[in-house]
């Protein structure tokens, strides 16, 4: 794909009003924290403004609305989040605490995404992983990473530049998720694979993937380079309030052929971040309701689309109290083969 090609694309005008942050999506597994960050002493989190405090009791995790130390009528204070016994479900899976955000009732650990290639009940090195925050609501963080052609302007340095011989996307999805594969002929190789991990070939056919869970935010990562190393990454895009999203992100270095790879790539998560944050910290007040501008779009917001509609009809089935998830879940692709990684879980 050249420039020109990108920029002459016919532009498709959206009428549907976007407003992101505008409804919150229950009954979901967020992975807030992880494992390795809770000990007897409690940690704070929030989702969609909603306190979550953690810590581990005889070995156990425990998830409350209140801090051990606080003085609380439970009966009178609690919430419908936790049916008013003030501590709310929490599972350990994948080397993080997960905790529900809706009602009790319908919290089933079975619907905490399957992450192919992390290990259920094991966490990864402490190197591999680590927090960015973006300042902007989660869905703008959504749409950011179902657009990956932004990779090129944002971080080229990274991952290389637009040029290339050719660029296909391709979507698939179900009521929950959005996934997006991107298949790349001769993308010109980026500085610091070319400086910093030493290619020597000037391009590389690249296929990268995402995939996105609509109501939680957590995200998969990969790519798959000719020449270059890579390896996939779990990012958990937890709108902590309406503008402020927490990104915790998980690399699996196993799925890596280069050991100093597998310790340098995770070391860049601050600055690939810092990059992102410098483009949606800017685009999130344009969301907020101020008119009808219309957004244009080319063939590779495909994904974006995607992901608006799909969330459109989330949002629909809530609004008329429909929690449910529908049983098109189970029907997608599996994702280690989408991926193309070793299952582990
Ligand atoms: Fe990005």
């Amino acid at each position: 794909m050249t420039k020109h090609e990108l920029l002459t694309e016919k532009a498709i005008r959206q009428p549907s009003k976007w407003e992101p942050g505008n409804f919150i999506l229950r009954d979901a597994w967020f992975p807030v924290t992880e494992t390795r960050q809770v000990l007897d002493r409690p940690v704070r989190r929030t989702v969609h403004s909603q306190p979550y405090y953690i810590w581990r009791e005889k070995g156990q995790y425990v998830a409350s609305e209140f801090h051990p130390a606080m003085a609380v009528d439970i009966a009178r204070e609690a919430s419908a989040f936790t049916a008013g016994t003030g501590r709310y479900p929490v599972v350990e899976q994948y080397g993080y605490v997960w905790v529900w955000y809706g009602n009790p009732d319908n919290a089933d650990p079975a619907l905490i995404p399957d992450i192919p290639f992390l290990p259920r009940h094991r966490s990864m090195p402490e190197y591999a992983s680590g927090t960015n925050y973006f300042h902007c609501t989660y869905e703008l963080v959504l749409e950011n990473i179902l657009d990956l052609t932004h990779i090129d302007f944002v971080h080229g340095n990274f991952s290389g530049t637009h040029e290339s011989e050719d660029d296909r996307i391709s979507v698939e999805s179900t009521s929950e998720t959005v996934t997006m594969i991107r298949r790349v002929k001769n993308k010109a190789t980026s500085e610091y694979q070319r400086d910093v991990l030493g290619i020597k070939e000037k391009t590389q056919d690249v296929t990268a993937f995402t995939h996105i869970f609509i109501r939680s935010g957590v995200c998969f990562l990969h790519a798959h380079f000719s020449s270059a190393p890579s390896m996939p990454l779990m990012q958990t895009n937890t709108p902590e309030s309406r503008f402020l999203t927490r990104a915790n992100f998980v690399f699996a270095p196993h799925e890596s052929w280069s050991k100093p790879f597998r310790r340098t790539w995770p070391k860049t998560g601050p600055m690939v971040a810092e990059q992102d944050e410098s483009v949606l910290n800017p685009q999130n007040p344009r969301y907020l309701p101020h008119g009808d501008e219309p957004d244009c779009h080319t063939r590779f917001d495909t994904a974006g689309l995607r992901y608006r509609s799909r969330l459109r009809d989330l949002i629909n089935r809530q609004k008329q109290g429909d929690f449910s998830y529908l049983p098109d879940m189970a029907e997608g692709s599996d994702i280690a083969q989408v991926l193309n990684v070793k299952r582990l879980s």
